[in-house]
């Protein structure tokens, strides 16, 4: 994901550049930059790093034109760096660009372009893109460049692009990656979402696939890729401003669901250096006392409960370090044995629920050191642990937590990584693998939401029903009950989550014709064959199969009713793409069924009571 915002006007426009930025800042904040145009030239200032840290260093402001564009960046292709920062410009300054998507064929186009003496001066598909309608200029007007150029790239694309020659126009385009257009009063936009503009106009066009909208200060029209104008309709917004802050989405729920992929990769970021995990200063622990721990207990609530039993699977599996999961609310009063070669993790998203922190208090009486995964900085329970891993999620909002639960699992499957490699459980080329996957994550992640059809269909079906089973195993078996826990808060129906086998010593009871069941059930070469024989046992009782399964699996898609892919990863992976249809459906039923999806009834988003 990157944000990108472009305005043409009868006025300077870096202010309203800078603005829309700010607005797009969870788009991704790797690197920020801005064009405009003066005198018939780019001045372009950007830099790595968050757009407040940048514009203290560069001052987007002292830039001045009345045409311009800006963007801020979540690294695909090339590492953040100055360079790979956008704007991006042809060879001869002529064409100045900002781009959200991923070229898929940019490195032969790059070396035909290198051919005829194009030097670049990036590592990005993007660039690509500029030095190509550049190439085009020499025959063509600047509109029949960009069309040209577009009919050559393949992939996904939202496009700013302005031409030094024509400072009176701003082109914008798309292909599979959000772009809309903003109709002001002698000033016209194009923007990555509403929210970031809505302060300069409320009326919207929106772009389609391979379309390419021509902006003047006064003008707007839109073509197809064949020069072929389109009648497009202004549809008025009317969001307040709680519903900006929800960045177009409807619910928190929602946004922060969508959030996921950048939370990961804020999460992973600067965290894997050089093929070893490296947690910064506010861990505080040795590598010299983390090989003494010779036993782990993690306590949570909750969804951080639950994430706890998923981290208790990766450090057993493959650290071999024997780890339980304890509710915090029953660990202070059970007088729990506990040695100084015990480790405590805490799990919070807040930082300040009671039971946790009591737990946490109750494990320092026994002299035990403690260390806290959280995403809320300076809070209770990173002010009372000796470590802290911080998840970067983000604020999370809405009551339901989705975010903060799938980077715990991403922190949990780093520190996973770290005492296997101090306890040489692994070797080399599985680290490797492993930290090679979890950097596949984000984008995967961003492909499970992408495919939500089969996910509304089902809230559509089965929105109406009381009851619903959750089943899986293994690491999949904690997301059982992650998906059933989120079901109940967000729509107020009844799920259960199970060990799929167990089902048969008691719950298999449950299941008639009207009952939906959901497997979690990604390919793995454990438990995979005994969950295909139990999803047989629901379909012959008549019950209603949903299936997450991995992608390019046959056999779960022909024994049940709906099946939700979600990409290949390595089985203690699975979990964090797994979960997100799970949210996803409590989501949409939820919101079908007309709940106060953000603040379900009798809950809190801090529980700060015991
Ligand atoms: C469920 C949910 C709760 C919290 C629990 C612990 O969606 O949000 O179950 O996980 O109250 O909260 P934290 O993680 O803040 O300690």
């Amino acid at each position: 994901m990157c944000g990108i915002v472009g305005v043409v006007s009868g006025k300077d426009v870096s202010q309203k550049l800078f603005s829309g930025l700010l607005n797009l800042e969870y788009r991704g904040y790797d690197s920020v930059g801005m064009c405009v145009i003066k005198d018939k030239n780019f001045k372009i200032k950007k830099d790595v790093g968050k757009i407040e840290q940048v514009n203290n260093k560069v001052n987007f402001l002292s830039l001045h034109g009345n045409i311009g564009i800006a963007h801020c960046r979540w690294s695909t292709h090339g590492g953040v760096t100055k360079n790979n920062a956008h704007p991006h410009t042809g060879s001869r300054n002529k064409i100045s660009i900002v781009h959200n998507g991923i070229i898929e064929n940019y490195s032969e186009i790059k070396g035909e372009l290198q051919k005829k003496k194009h030097v670049f001066s990036s590592e990005t598909d993007t660039e690509v893109i500029a030095h190509l309608i550049e190439s085009y200029l020499d025959i063509y007007t600047f509109e029949k460049a960009v069309r040209e150029a577009l009919k050559k790239i393949e992939g996904s694309y939202a496009l700013g692009i302005l031409c030094a020659d024509e400072p009176e126009k701003l082109i914008g385009a798309r292909n599979e990656s959000p772009l809309i257009i903003g109709v002001g009063n002698n000033e016209n936009f194009i923007s990555s979402d509403i929210p970031s503009i809505l302060t300069q106009t409320n009326k919207i066009v929106y772009l389609e696939d391979k379309e390419m909208a021509v902006l003047t200060k006064d003008n707007v029209m839109v073509f197809d890729l064949e020069g072929k104008e389109k009648k497009k309709k202004i549809h008025i917004i009317n969001w307040n401003a709680e519903a900006a802050q929800k960045s177009g989405y409807k619910h928190f729920m929602l946004k922060e669901i969508y959030e996921q992929p950048r939370a990961i990769a804020d999460t992973l970021n600067e965290r894997v250096q050089n093929g070893s995990i490296v947690f910064g200063k506010e861990f505080g622990f040795s590598n010299n006392y983390l090989s003494k721990v010779n036993r782990i207990v993690i306590i949570g609530c909750g969804t951080s409960w639950h994430a706890g039993l998923v981290g208790k699977f990766m450090l057993e599996e493959l650290a071999k370090i024997p780890t339980e999961v304890e509710y915090a609310s029953e660990f202070r009063y059970r007088h729990p044995l506990l040695d100084k070669s015990t480790l405590i993790i805490a799990i919070s998203q807040s930082g300040e629920t009671a039971d946790t922190i009591a737990a946490l208090k109750e494990a320092k009486k026994h002299g035990v050191k403690t260390l806290a995964i959280c995403n809320v900085m300076g809070s209770s329970i990173t002010r009372i642990s000796d470590g802290v891993i911080y998840t970067r999620a983000g604020p999370e909002i809405g009551v339901a937590s989705t975010k903060a639960f799938t980077t715990q699992l991403a922190v949990l499957y780093l520190l996973t990584i770290l005492f296997s490699k101090l306890r040489k459980t692994l070797n080399k080329t599985q680290i490797k693998d492993m930290i090679e996957s979890i950097r596949k994550i984000p984008l995967q992640l961003q492909s499970v939401l992408d495919e939500y059809d089969e996910i509304l269909k089902c809230a559509e079906l089965y929105h109406n029903k009381q009851n619903s089973l959750y089943l899986g195993r293994g690491v999949n078996f904690p997301i059982a009950l992650e998906g059933a826990l989120k079901l109940k808060e967000v729509s107020y129906m009844h799920a259960e989550g199970y060990p799929a086998a167990e089902m048969k010593h008691g719950p298999i009871a449950l299941i008639d014709k009207s009952m939906p069941v959901v497997f979690i059930a990604p390919h793995d070469v454990y438990t995979y064959k005994k969950v295909l024989g139990n999803i047989e046992e629901v379909k012959a009782r008549g019950g209603i199969i949903i299936a997450i399964a991995t992608e390019g699996d046959k056999e779960i898609p022909q024994k049940s009713k709906h099946t939700i892919f979600i990409p290949k990863t390595l089985y203690t992976l699975s979990s964090i793409l797994s979960v997100v249809p799970l949210q996803l459906l409590a989501y949409h039923i939820a919101d079908k069924l007309g709940r106060d999806v953000d603040k379900p009834r009798n809950l809190a988003k801090s529980v700060v009571v015991e």
